[in-house]
């Protein structure tokens, strides 16, 4: 116990990892069946209807996407077209299926608890008017949070970087810990970050089959986008995605 407390006080992460393993012999006792979530607000001003998705314009083998990806935070000043961005959506996030009642994705997460939630700040989109939105995974849809101009407070949130003023749109990935915590207990923060990086794969991956650009940010102040984009306690903002046309293809 006074060695977990020393290594808290040098590194509260590393006591976090030490903490959070699954002791040997194996006893995993599970906090109980999770519930698979999804936030639904009752407080928001609008649905934006997306288009269907457009399997013809994601026809880049796997493996030319993959070896094309990079980060790129230069982009050009051009409104993203809405099928375009209503097919990136889709394929990074929406649900595509269920089994034993959770909603399944594009990408997986532990338990299928679902933890992470999109939210989205667009700035220069056909036919969305700038605001911040929840995405809503189930009916493909956006839920208008706040309508508005907030580039410039999202670009202060995120250390001044400026691929943030040049994006078409932005995408934050927020972590819903007791969604997981709900089966996992103590192991559950892992979960929730490591659900995060495989959506962040997918945004990659599909903005760079569409000739989109994007980069993961994780330099912000939390409670900042948490304020922007209305997050609620247990609700964590873990990365943020700038997305726009490359300036050079
Ligand atoms: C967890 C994480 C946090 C990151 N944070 C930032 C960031 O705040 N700002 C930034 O410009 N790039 C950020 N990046 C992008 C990395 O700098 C980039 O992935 C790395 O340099 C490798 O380049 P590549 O993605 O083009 O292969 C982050 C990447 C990850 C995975």
């Amino acid at each position: 116990m006074k060695d977990i407390i020393e290594i808290f006080i040098r590194d509260p992460g590393l006591a976090y990892h030490i903490s959070s393993k699954i002791p040997f012999p194996y006893r995993f006792e599970l906090e109980g069946r999770g519930s698979p979530g999804f936030k639904r607000r009752g407080d928001y001003q609008g649905i934006i209807e997306l288009d269907k998705p457009d399997k013809e314009l994601l026809k880049m083998p796997l493996s030319e996407a993959l070896l094309k990806r990079r980060s790129i935070r230069r982009y050009r000043s051009k409104s993203i077209d809405f099928k375009v961005f209503s097919t990136f959506i889709y394929f990074v996030a929406a649900v595509q299926g269920y089994k034993y009642g959770y909603p399944l994705r594009t990408y997986p997460t532990a338990g299928a608890l679902n933890s992470p939630e999109v939210f989205i700040h667009i700035d220069n989109v056909e036919l969305i008017d700038k605001g911040i939105y929840h995405y809503n995974p189930f009916s493909h849809s956006l839920e208008l949070i706040r309508s508005g101009d907030f580039k410039y407070e999202v670009y202060k949130a995120s250390l001044e970087q400026s691929q943030v003023l040049e994006s078409a749109f932005n995408i934050l990935v927020v972590g819903v810990y007791d969604r997981t915590y709900s089966k996992y207990g103590l192991r559950a923060y892992r979960y929730v970050l490591e659900d995060v990086g495989h959506i962040g794969q997918n945004i990659y991956l599909v903005a760079t089959a569409l000739n989109l650009a994007t980069v993961c940010m994780g330099a912000f102040i939390d409670d900042e986008l948490s304020t922007i984009f209305q997050l609620n306690d247990g609700e964590f903002p873990l990365l943020l995605y700038s997305v726009g046309y490359p300036v050079s293809p």
